[in-house]
């Protein structure tokens, strides 16, 4: 959400049931330190009051090409000529129609046809209208004019109908607006991301692991994708929902992790291991569920998983990059180094894990990066979506990327 602090966004508001939606969505852009303003068509205005959005954004709201009352006689031009990115929600079939058509028949469509920015069209209509042929074949014709769809979810419609046609959430479209605003600096490039915890079962209904949700690793992944790159992530049991456009590998154990990791490392631009992988496993595993002994006490034998971060890193590839982090309750600096030595790192995100709002499961994270050079830079505590960014930067900067 960083990236939309200060940038100009337009909101196009056309007439659907959707539309008392837009003020939540306008919202949650001021909120991230946009500035927004408002185009309507004149069906929206029946659904929504224009004066809803001015008392939120403190502008006029344009609805009439030639209403003498809006602050320029060419308003839709200057919005145009200001405006970062543009996003109809929500954008009916009607309005969807029109733009794949390049009609500019009212305020709305033809400030768009001036848009030089990123373009976001939210559909919302019933389910059969989303179906139809004819919105479908608008719909790829808008993404092969470059603009960008947020896609409508599934659930219950304003038609008393189950089906695909609702407005996406607005937390979603927000989403999309920073992704099409997300300069590409990873395309072409295959990034292999690992996140999460691993299992290492002892009989069916027990196993040792650790409290990692894979907010991290995600973060990294959904990062390297919005800025174009072309991201595999493989991960551990999580709760959380894997970004969309990424090719996305759930493993269970340290085993099964290794060998998907190795399987797609191959030709991987950048790996980036922030799964909490299990250093050891059960030596003997039981088909059943062990029974309670009358021994007080049982012991449990372990043996040691391949450590994967050192077998890709003493294997790197030519112009591989690989960065590894390290988990630590003391001695960051000390034992970050050596993990970044030993295992032949370019860079090492270290992080104290154990604190609310640092390490497992936390939206945020205080970390330490370490680099190839014996520099190291020490971070302030952030959310793991900007330090995922921060990550893909210096990995961008690193001698070989
Ligand atoms: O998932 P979250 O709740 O968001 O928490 C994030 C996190 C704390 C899990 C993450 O920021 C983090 O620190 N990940 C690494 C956890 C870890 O296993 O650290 P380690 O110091 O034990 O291992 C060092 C590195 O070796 C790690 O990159 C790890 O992925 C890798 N490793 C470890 C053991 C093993 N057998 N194979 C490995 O590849």
């Amino acid at each position: 959400m960083k990236i939309l602090k200060n940038k100009n966004i337009v909101l196009g508001v056309s007439g659907g049931i959707a539309a008392y939606k837009a003020p939540e969505l306008l919202r949650i852009l001021q909120k991230a330190g946009a500035t927004v303003r408002v185009v309507m068509t004149k069906n929206a205005c029946d659904f929504i009051s224009p004066l809803t959005f001015e008392a939120l954004c403190g502008d006029a709201v344009l609805t009439d090409l030639f209403d003498g009352s809006y602050k320029s006689a060419i308003g839709h031009i200057d919005l145009a000529k200001e405006c970062d990115a543009a996003v109809i929600a929500p954008a009916t079939a009607n309005i969807i129609a029109k733009l794949a058509n390049g009609i500019a028949d009212d305020a709305l469509t033809t400030f768009m046809l001036a848009v030089k920015g990123r373009k976001i069209v939210c559909p919302s209509m019933n389910d059969a209208m989303y179906d139809n042929a004819a919105v479908k074949r608008n719909i790829i014709r808008l993404e092969a004019d470059d603009y960008i769809i947020a896609e409508p979810s599934e659930g219950y419609l304003a038609c008393k109908t189950e089906g695909k046609g609702r407005l996406a959430d607005c937390d979603k479209i927000a989403d999309k607006i920073c992704e099409a605003l997300t300069t590409k600096d990873l395309m072409w490039k295959k990034i292999l991301v690992t996140a999460g915890p691993t299992r290492e079962f002892i009989d069916p209904v027990r196993f040792i692991s650790n409290p990692s949700s894979g907010k991290m690793g995600y973060a990294i992944a959904d990062a390297a994708r919005k800025r174009g790159g072309n991201v595999i992530l493989i991960s551990g049991p999580t709760l959380i929902e894997p970004p969309e456009g990424i090719k996305f590998i759930k493993i269970v154990s340290a085993k099964q992790m290794a060998d998907n990791v190795f399987m797609n490392a191959q030709d991987a631009d950048i790996i980036i291991k922030a799964a909490a992988v299990s250093d050891y496993r059960a030596e003997e595993t039981f088909e059943h569920k062990v029974k309670k002994a009358k021994a007080d006490r049982i012991t449990l034998n372990f043996c040691k998983n391949t450590d994967i971060l050192k077998k890709l890193g003493l294997n790197k590839k030519k112009g591989q990059i690989v960065v590894g982090f390290a988990a630590e309750t003391k001695d960051l600096e000390q034992n970050a180094f050596k993990k970044l030595e030993e295992k032949n790192l370019d860079i090492i995100a270290g992080n104290i894990v154990g604190k609310p709002d640092s390490g497992f499961e936390a939206d945020t994270n205080k970390a330490v990066l370490f680099f190839k050079s014996g520099k190291k830079e020490v971070l302030p505590l952030m959310s793991k979506d900007e330090l995922a960014d921060i990550i893909l930067d210096r990995i961008l900067k690193s001698p070989v990327a």
